[in-house]
């Protein structure tokens, strides 16, 4: 219950609730177990203990080294420490000849974009692919794109707007091929697809704790041993020199405890969000006219838990308000623009018009989700759709 309302919370891409089970094992870092990992008195080496317990069970569930995992404070920060820190390598590693080039997809997370515009400015060479009417990058393209001077790839693994899966092991056995660095931002896959690097073949990898029922504001970067990466923060010399700061030990014990959860939950939970996804999208077609699938369609190029359609005529943004008031949590375009009226770069890559990306919501659902919920908020937007339709047919032109 929210204010009140009875509330459905469709909102999952864009964060989820903190698992208690989470916050129970997390609480005794902050009042008991505080020092900081660095001190090498008792209090400090427990706080260094739960630190390495917690790099080991991570490095566990991804196939890596402990010392492969680099904490940080969420994917944001991942994905700028990849593209800046191996750009910045290469460029130290090679001063003469042509700038290092470094490849990135349309339809990535701005905190990709705007590291790689950011690398862009420093007068390094970015390449943007584009990607298909569903949002997925074709192995072709990358072919093409790489040359001898591109030091890293980086494409996400799933979409957090449409939930489209990058054929990941693909590409980065093109990349491995041809002798250049991969990062995937696998924020979204978690709980829902395989994350083992070895399978996946990628060099770099980044994640968040908060998009897995962990806590806000802690993430990792798996960084393959015998990459080059420059730290982009100066300061102390925690996680071997490449992030400086003292590691937040409570969320960090918080994330590996959530990332096991996740793991071994990740059949049930995929069984679970495909069987709510699927049922809302077959009842929003049966009860709203004009509506179209933004994405894949459901099936193996989607994730399960994704649901993005667009509402012919409507604002999106109106949508979630009248949502919000019927108690139903949604997103229109991606959760970090909200209230940013931009349509979606990631729906104009896929080749919608500005008023087919404006008029769009964001469905996600997750494990406190149920099938009468579902139910429930297909009446809402029907009936939300309509008033925004008939509101917009009497506003004068
Ligand atoms: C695909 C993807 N990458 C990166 C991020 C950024 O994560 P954070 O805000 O936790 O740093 C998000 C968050 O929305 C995301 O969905």
């Amino acid at each position: 219950m929210t204010y009140g309302l009875p509330s459905i919370y469709l909102d999952h891409a864009a964060t989820t609730p903190t698992d208690p089970a989470v916050v129970e094992v997390m609480a005794p870092y902050f009042t008991t177990v505080f020092g900081n990992p660095s001190s090498i008195y008792q209090v400090g080496q427990d706080g260094r203990a739960a630190l390495d317990r917690s790099r080991r069970t991570i490095g566990a569930i991804l196939g890596a080294r402990d010392s492969e995992i680099l904490f940080t404070s969420g994917a944001t920060e991942s994905n700028n420490l990849a593209l800046k820190g191996v750009a910045w390598a290469a460029r130290l590693a090679k001063s003469e000849g042509p700038a290092p080039h470094v490849i990135v997809s349309a339809i990535e997370h701005h905190a990709v974009l705007r590291a790689a515009e950011a690398v862009a400015e420093q007068e390094f060479d970015v390449t943007v692919l584009p990607c298909d009417v569903d949002g997925l990058v074709s192995t072709e393209n990358l072919h093409q794109a790489i040359r001898p001077e591109t030091c890293l790839i980086s494409i996400m693994y799933a979409n957090n707007e449409v939930g489209a899966i990058q054929p990941i092991g693909q590409l980065a056995a093109i990349a491995r091929e041809r002798g250049v660095l991969f990062h995937t931002d696998a924020v979204q896959a978690v709980g829902l697809l395989p994350l083992d690097v070895q399978a996946l073949g990628v060099d770099l990898l980044s994640l968040s704790a908060h998009k897995f029922y962990g806590p806000k504001g802690v993430g990792l970067l798996y960084v393959r041993k015998g990459t080059a990466i420059r730290y982009q923060q100066d300061g102390g010399g925690q996680e071997s020199g490449r992030r400086g700061g003292t590691e937040n030990v409570p969320l960090i014990v918080g994330m590996a405890e959530a990332l096991t959860r996740a793991e071994s939950l990740r059949e049930a939970y995929a069984d679970h969000t495909s069987d709510l996804r699927n049922l809302l999208w077959e009842e929003i077609q049966a009860i709203v006219p004009d509506v179209r699938l933004n994405g894949p369609d459901p099936g193996e190029s989607r994730l399960t838990n994704n649901l993005n359609v667009s509402f012919r005529g409507v604002q999106g943004e109106t949508a979630l308000l009248g949502l919000d008031m019927q108690g139903v949590s949604a997103s229109a375009g991606s959760a970090c623009t909200t209230g940013n009226s931009e349509p979606s770069h990631v729906l104009l890559a896929m080749g919608l018009t500005e008023d087919e990306a404006l008029a769009s919501l964001r469905l996600s659902v997750g494990r406190g989700n149920t099938r009468e919920e579902i139910e429930d908020a297909a009446v809402a937007i029907q009936d939300v759709i309509a008033r925004t339709r008939s509101l917009a047919s009497t506003e004068p032109r």
